[in-house]
């Protein structure tokens, strides 16, 4: 049966995929810092703006009727009127497009529902880094891919052949107390990643080029288009418990892999002060 979902994957695909090209052209031609938001270390680029205005018109042009909530601003979402609302971070790996490292991304993600990721329904979801050129898709319930490849998340491994990646916030004391957590982690797993994109991240978990992802304090628009990839990848994308994904707490892995971590993980946030 026909996908109902398909029309707004191609909205998001298309959308994603010229925001990436617009974001790649600025960064070529040099990244200003505009602002710092939460921390000094949490910026905004003005490309970052921009890529989000271009998107915001452009979604606003082929969905006149939903809902918006981009990173760059929180402050003007609209509610809509269909029900459906789009979760855009417009470049989401800033301080590595900031730093000219080719792993940032595009996330544009359509929800039904609130832009609350306890009580969302992704119906789809793309992640384009541009300057791989990847546009990761998925759509509710018909799978995730990589340009046309299906994706499908590594089958079960020990937790010491694990490699597992994780991202660190903007929070100074934050970031201590999750720098303990890894320090717990890492003697006991293949080894760490830290790419600094968390909607790449959970691409790379639904690809298999990494066993499990974790992370404290995600933002909605860093995980709405990422996770729905990787669970349609065949994760487990969860919070601490019967929890959905989100700012507390966000685990994907293989589903026997992801229930033999979140115990670990979250012993280590407790003992951490987490
Ligand atoms: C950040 C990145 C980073 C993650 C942070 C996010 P931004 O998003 O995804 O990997 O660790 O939690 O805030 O600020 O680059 O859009």
């Amino acid at each position: 049966t026909a996908d109902p979902n398909r029309e707004l994957l191609e909205i998001a695909r298309r959308i994603a995929v010229a925001a990436g090209e617009l974001a790649a052209a600025r960064r070529a031609a040099g990244v200003e810092v505009a602002a710092s938001k939460s921390s000094p270390e949490d910026v905004v680029t003005f490309a970052d703006r921009e890529v989000e205005q271009f998107i915001r018109r452009s979604l606003a042009e082929a969905r006149p009727n939903d809902g918006f909530f981009g990173e760059e601003s929180i402050d003007s979402a609209s509610a809509g009127t269909s029900g459906l609302t789009w979760v855009v971070d417009p470049i989401d790996g800033t301080v590595n497009y900031l730093y000219g490292i080719p792993a940032y991304n595009i996330s544009i993600a359509v929800v039904e529902g609130e832009p609350d990721p306890q009580t969302w329904r992704p119906l789809a979801g793309c992640v384009v880094n541009p300057v791989l050129g990847e546009v990761f898709t998925a759509t509710d319930a018909r799978g995730a891919h990589l340009g046309t490849k299906p994706l499908h998340v590594n089958p079960p491994v020990d937790l010491s052949q694990a490699l597992v990646a994780t991202g660190f916030g903007y929070n100074s004391d934050v970031r201590v107390k999750q720098g303990l957590v890894l320090a717990g982690l890492i003697g006991q797993v293949r080894d760490i990643r830290r790419i600094g994109a968390a909607a790449l991240d959970l691409c790379y978990l639904a690809a298999g080029r990494y066993d499990a992802y974790y992370e404290r304090g995600l933002n909605p628009w860093d995980h709405a288009a990422g996770a729905l990839i990787a669970a349609e990848a065949g994760a487990r994308v969860s919070g601490f418990g019967q929890a959905a994904a989100g700012r507390d707490f966000t685990l994907a892995a293989e589903p026997l892999l992801a229930a033999l971590l979140e115990p670990i993980i979250r012993t280590l946030f407790d003992e951490a002060g987490l």
